[in-house]
């Protein structure tokens, strides 16, 4: 099967601390849906707009990808979060 961009985008920005849609550094922080539903602002109210500004911003641990990551790869590598959040990764 074709590999995405999103999961290229993310294995090569994201996968260092979040392999398997886990967190190693702080554990209960994953990118699963009951996480996400706990722990990110505004991700029941919209869901790819919540990812999209941590990405872009960061937060504590979690570098800013804004002028590392292009607008498009954003969108991509959070759009492919999400769809992995729903299906359970
Ligand atoms: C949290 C996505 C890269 C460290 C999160 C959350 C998302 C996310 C959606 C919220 C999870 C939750 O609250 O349950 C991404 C994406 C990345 C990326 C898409 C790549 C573009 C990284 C990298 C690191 C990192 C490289 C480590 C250097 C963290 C930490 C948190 C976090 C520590 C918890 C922040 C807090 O609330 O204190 N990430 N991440 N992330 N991420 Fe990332």
């Amino acid at each position: 099967a074709e590999i995405s961009n999103g999961a290229k985008i993310f294995e090569a920005n994201c996968a260092s601390c979040h392999i398997g849609g886990g967190n190693i550094l702080i554990s209960q922080k994953t990118l699963k849906k009951e996480a996400l539903l706990k722990y990110l602002e505004n991700y029941d109210r919209d869901s790819i707009e919540a990812i999209i500004h941590q990405v872009q911003n960061g937060k504590n641990a979690m570098p800013a990808f804004k002028g590392k990551l292009s607008s498009e790869e954003i969108l991509e590598v959070a759009a492919y979060v999400f769809q992995n959040a729903e299906q359970g990764w």
